[in-house]
Formats: structure tokens, sequence, C-alpha cells
């Protein structure tokens, strides 16, 4: 399922990041046409901008791409919840319409690994953190400071089993506008979570600068 519920408030494009314009197309046809090229994918569910069905169906349809298309909710977790209605597989792999340069192998390989580790709820794609990280309180004064070797930035593919990521959403209502990732849920209903190491080319695009890193990564990707 692809999450592009969003608002895309930070990229100040004046509507939804995932309409925005990328290499040609509106971002969300980047994430559509990797999962549609990821040969563990059998179907594809879309968490819409609320009102934006229409155009979401539109661009699955221009990208040549099969997917059901739901209204998201006020916050990310609530826009996975509503797409996991529609899943009925045993696995299902979550993935962000703001992570358009994914690769169908990465989605590939979340998966793959998660079907072959038994005891493992969850497996997410992650790059090794470069910066040193500090932990700080509100008045930003610093607390700690983690190995930095330990530290990751986490991304989206992460793939789980679908009835427990269910179930760790149902759960926790309440803490759905905090949770930056599904994998969090996940992990305090005791499940176990893998970071299946991934490139950083794989970036988040929230900033004008992420976008022209994007715009950048595709135009060296066409040659
Ligand atoms: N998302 C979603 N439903 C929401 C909020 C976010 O499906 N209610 C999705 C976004 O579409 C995006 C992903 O979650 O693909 C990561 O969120 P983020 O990068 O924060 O996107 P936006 O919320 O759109 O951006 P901003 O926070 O700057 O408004
Ligand atoms: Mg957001």
């Amino acid at each position: 399922m692809i999450a592009a519920a969003g608002s895309g408030e930070r990229l100040g494009a004046g509507g939804p990041k995932a309409f925005v314009q990328l290499g040609g197309r509106p971002m969300l046809a980047w994430s559509l046409v990797a999962l549609d090229g990821a040969t563990s994918v059998q179907a594809v569910v879309v968490a819409a901008p609320p009102g934006a069905e229409d155009r979401v169906a539109e661009v699955a349809e221009a990208a040549g791409v099969e997917a059901d298309v739901v209204p998201g909710g006020e916050h990310r977790s609530q826009s996975v919840a509503n797409a996991l209605e529609h899943v009925d597989t045993e696995l299902v792999v979550v993935h962000d319409a703001a992570r358009p340069l994914v690769a169908p192998e990465l989605i590939d390989e979340v998966v793959r690994r998660l079907e072959h580790d038994k005891d493992v709820t969850g497996v997410i794609a992650a790059a090794p953190v470069t910066d040193t990280i500090k932990e700080a309180s509100r008045s930003r004064r610093v607390l700690r400071t983690p190995e930095r070797e330990r530290m990751w930035a986490v991304q989206t593919p992460q793939a789980f089993r679908t009835e427990p990521l269910r179930d760790a959403i149902d759960s926790h209502p309440d803490q759905l506008g905090t949770v930056t990732d599904d994998a969090m849920l996940v992990e305090r209903a005791g499940g176990e979570v893998l970071i299946h190491a991934a490139s950083p080319e794989n970036l988040k695009v929230t900033t004008p600068l992420d976008l022209r890193i994007a715009e950048m990564v595709l135009a060296e990707r066409r040659g």
C-alpha cells in the first residue's frame, strides 16, 4: 500500500505532494510503477488525500498500474489503517508516496526477508546515519549522544505481517497523531522488527531542496 494522503505543508507547493511534478510525472506515479515492478507485490492500495480519490485513480491509470484507492485519514497511521481494510494478503508492504526514488528490488528484498524470517513481524528499510545524533530536552539542552554506529535513518518500504500491524494500529488510536512510522506501533506491541540496510538515495521528499535532489537523481538515472 502507498500512503499518499498528506497535504505537503513543508514542500509548500500549494497542494498534496503526491501530485507535485517530478521528472515529468506526478510524484505518486513513481512509487506506483516501482510497486508494480516488484515481483512480490500482488495488488496495490493507495490512501489518497481526502477528496482527491479520483485524481489518484487518474494518476494510476496514466501510469498503467491497477490500484484500489481509499480516502486517507488525518494522520499518516490513519491513512495506513484505512488502506489496510482493503488488504487481504498475509503480508503487506507499506510505502510512502514521498519516496519516489524507491527501487522495485528494495521492495522485494524487505518482503522476501519477512517471508523467510518467521519470528519477525516487520522488516524495514533504513540507511546508516552519517550525522552525529543528539537527544535534547524541549529547551534544547543536550541529554545524550547515542553511538552513531547503532543509529539508522528509517525509510519506507516497510513490510509487515498484516494482522499484527492491524492490531498494533487498532490498539493505539490515541497515539496515531505522534507516530512517524508503522514499525513504532509494532515495536510497542512487542513485535520484532528487523532493519534492512538501504541506500540513502531512497530519500524522502519533504522540502523544496529534497525535490531538487530527486530531480537530479532521476535525470542521472535517465543517463
Ligand atoms: N501521509 C498520509 N496521510 C496523512 C499524512 C501523511 O498518507 N494524513 C503520507 C504522505 O502522503 C507521505 C507520507 O505519509 O507520503 C510521509 O508523510 P510526510 O512526508 O510528512 O508528507 P506530508 O504529510 O504530505 O508532508 P507535511 O508533513 O510537510 O505536510
Ligand atoms: Mg506529514
